[in-house]
């Protein structure tokens, strides 16, 4: 199970682990928390159904809690894994599936994690800050933005001439191998 709310590319890194036998797994469902993004264009390529839910779309923050849980449970993954995901996961879902769902994070964890810290924010606030490592971080998801325990971290350098957007290419890229290999590991311990 996978939850997206943008281009897709992580959930694209996970579909093709898949295909080249190195993540033996499968995805059974993509929920999209808004319509026209990339992954689900990319899930209907690969003929994996899709929801789409937020607060928004279902009306309140009760109603999406309720239906969120409701399609997971009846789901009954093994991960549910968080593929650049920005809303928050309602707490009776985290509560239901505590210790099952992961998020990918563009920044060496702790730092650069929570409230605000989310796409090239993240990686303005590292060259702004003028550090020399950034990176990606998969951790465990629970009730507060980017504060689970770290499950794998893999660094990167930062380089004096970056943007934000030449480090987002290279976080991203490492993200791309991040994501299934700790998916692998998880299932197959
Ligand atoms: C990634 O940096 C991910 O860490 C963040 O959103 C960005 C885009 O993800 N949460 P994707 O291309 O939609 O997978």
């Amino acid at each position: 199970m996978v939850l997206a709310s943008g281009s897709g590319s992580n959930f694209q890194a996970i579909l093709n682990a898949i295909d080249s036998g190195s993540l033996d797994a499968s995805v059974s469902h993509l929920i999209a928390s808004k319509p026209g993004i990339g992954a689900i264009q990319i899930a209907s390529g690969a003929r994996i159904p899709v929801s789409i839910m937020s607060a928004r779309l279902c009306g309140s923050p009760a109603e999406f809690e309720k239906q969120l849980l409701q399609l997971l449970k009846d789901q009954n993954p093994a991960l549910i894994v968080l593929a650049g995901w920005l809303l928050k996961i309602p707490s009776g879902v985290i509560q239901h599936f505590e210790g099952k769902i992961i998020n990918i994070h563009p920044s060496l964890l702790p730092d650069y994690g929570g409230q605000g810290f989310y796409g090239i924010r993240v990686h303005q606030a590292v060259i702004s800050d003028r550090r020399r490592i950034s990176g990606c971080t998969v951790h465990l998801v629970t009730e507060e933005f980017d504060e689970g325990p770290v499950i794998a971290r893999k660094q990167v350098p930062v380089y004096p001439e970056d943007s934000p957007e030449t480090l987002a290419t290279r976080v991203l890229e490492q993200e791309h191998q991040l994501l299934p290999a700790t998916i692998q590991k998880l299932l197959h311990p």
